[in-house]
């Protein structure tokens, strides 16, 4: 009996008929072309070769960090007049919307990883604004393990996997961290409760690095963001998110997907921090390295506006996996300072994704400005937003091509004053590096310092002894206390320490 395709019954779909990739009806989407009933398949079946060829080609590069995640479609809008400390348009009047499209992830994992690991996570939000993109690229926690780019590769080579075994690897893990002491208070944070978060809705996200906010006149002021979940914070114990690794490794992106589709709209309070030029001098931090936080007792929040998540991508390779945020998006009126991580960061995403997407990665419709872009920029793979058509190609020029716009804002320098002789100069590491992990530490009560003791013996354990040591030497320098409920818990696990 002939082959009964369900579209014979019901002569076309909702999607009509199906076409190669260049526009050709296909007749026949199951058989291949052969030379005769038993013959073998002929090279001028092109509607195979293509769909094999395509098919061959489907994998991109994941992400180097961050490759597992999840995203959603939504808006941020203004609640608060905040356009005395910046000029940037889409803040500019309050119940102002703008789009966003916003990602989380993991860090460590590879794409099929479980949404459950004890890693940071991250929050990257697109805002499409009247001036271009900016995209907030931070995470659900306000500090990070290094201050320093050059040390971001190494670090994450001992989050991943051994060069040898290929697996996960605690002395690598605990080697790095115990050689880098000013890590301890984003350890501190990642072996606590909040370490796990319960999904994506359930946790806060942070820019960790201090931003610049500027006037139309140049005047400048530091900002740090904060986005607060309007859900409460949520968080998994260690062995239920273990539990849930194995049952269900999709748990945080189902959780977001799901919400989303049954109309619970997850929203974020969007506040800054903001440090006037004058108070910097004055404290015994240094506020452009993200290995601290800006105490809430000094530099209180200031509510800015809300985000809300409402619509599900409609395909998840072409906005959530092409999606390309990079810290040097800005748009006028926010602006880079001389945190050095983020002057790494400001290199490193452009980079890696005409690297991932290709160099007109930014012609991809979800990284795409919906303002539009105006440049001389020019040809490259994949050019498919018409290349400029017939308008001139080069600046200065007699024929009406764009011109610059002398206007203040990100891609105007921000009078920041500097000096110095160049050199390679290190933090030095001193109290103040212990200390805000201390005040962490001191916030937890009883059952959540026994937790982060736990956490924290349960992998450095599998560290050579030397290695164990090191650490707890560091513990002891936040707090004793920190050091000795460690030490407890690595004894009971018969560490050799
Ligand atoms: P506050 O008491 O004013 O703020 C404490 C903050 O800690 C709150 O934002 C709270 O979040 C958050 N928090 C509570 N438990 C944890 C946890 N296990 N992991 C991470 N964050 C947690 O104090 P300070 O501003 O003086 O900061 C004290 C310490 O709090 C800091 O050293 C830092 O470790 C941590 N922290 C500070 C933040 C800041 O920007 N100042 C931001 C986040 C943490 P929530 O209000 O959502 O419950
Ligand atoms: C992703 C580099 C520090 C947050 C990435 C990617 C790279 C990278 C190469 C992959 C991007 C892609 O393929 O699209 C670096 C370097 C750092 C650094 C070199 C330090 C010098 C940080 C810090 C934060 C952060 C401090 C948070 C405050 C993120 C987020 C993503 C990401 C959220 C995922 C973005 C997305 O959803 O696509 N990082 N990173 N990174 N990074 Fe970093």
């Amino acid at each position: 009996m002939a082959f009964q395709h369900p579209s014979d019954a019901s002569a076309a779909t909702s999607f009509g008929a199906l076409t190669t990739g260049n526009g050709n009806p296909i007749h026949n989407n199951q058989t291949s072309t052969t030379a005769g009933q038993t013959g073998p398949i002929l090279i001028q079946d092109f509607h195979l070769i293509d769909k094999l060829a395509h098919f061959d080609r489907e994998r991109i590069p994941e992400r180097v960090v961050h490759a597992k995640g999840a995203g959603a479609h939504g808006y941020f809008e203004v609640t608060h007049d905040i356009s005395h400390l910046t000029c940037a348009k889409f803040l500019s009047a309050v119940g102002k919307r703008t789009p966003v499209f916003t990602r989380f992830s993991t860090v460590g994992g590879e794409q099929g990883s479980a949404d459950t690991a004890r890693d940071p996570r991250g929050f990257a939000v697109k805002f499409y604004t009247e001036e271009g993109n900016w995209d907030m690229v931070g995470n659900n926690t306000p500090v990070f393990f290094i201050r320093d780019p050059l040390k971001f590769p190494d670090f994450i080579h001992t989050q991943k996997r051994n060069p040898q075994s290929h697996l996960p690897d605690a002395d690598m893990f605990w080697d790095f961290l115990s050689l880098v002491p000013e890590s301890i208070h984003q350890v501190t944070v990642l072996m606590s409760d909040r370490g796990i978060p319960d999904g994506y809705r359930h946790m806060n996200g942070y820019s960790g690095h201090t931003l610049a906010l500027v006037s139309s006149d140049g005047s400048f002021r530091y900002a740090r963001w904060h986005f607060k979940t309007n859900q409460g914070i949520k968080c998994l114990h260690a062995p239920e998110a273990a539990k849930l690794a194995g049952e269900d490794p999709n748990h945080a992106t189902r959780d977001l997907f799901n919400a989303i589709e049954k109309g619970d709209h997850p929203s974020w309070n969007v506040y800054v921090q903001i440090v006037e030029q004058d108070q910097v001098g004055k404290l015994d931090f240094d506020i452009f390295d993200i290995t601290k936080v800006l105490p809430h007792g000094d530099f209180p929040l200031i509510p800015v506006g809300k985000m809300t998540l409402n619509r599900n991508p409609e395909n998840y390779f072409a906005e959530v996996e092409q999606s390309a945020f990079s810290p040097s998006h800005m748009v006028p009126g926010i602006a880079p300072t001389p945190d050095r991580m983020l002057q790494g960061r400001l290199f490193s995403y452009p980079d890696t994704h005409r690297h991932r997407l290709g160099p007109n990665y930014l012609q991809i419709p979800i990284n795409a400005p919906k303002s539009g872009v105006n440049n001389h920029q020019r040809d490259g793979f994949m050019t498919i937003n018409g290349n400029g058509g017939s308008r001139p190609n080069y600046e200065p020029n007699s024929f009406g091509g764009p011109y610059q716009s002398n206007k203040v804002g990100a891609t105007h320098p921000v009078g920041m004053a500097v000096s110095g002789s160049i050199g390679n100069y290190d933090y030095k590491l001193s109290d103040v590096d212990f200390r805000q992990a201390g005040a962490l530490f001191n916030l937890m009560d009883d059952g959540q310092k026994n937790r982060l003791a736990s956490n924290i013996a349960d992998g450095l354990s599998g560290a050579q002894v030397f290695i164990q040591k090191r650490q707890l030497d560091i513990f002891n320098r936040v707090d004793k206390d920190y050091g000795a409920r460690v030490e407890a818990e690595l004894r009971k696990r018969n560490s050799g320490i």
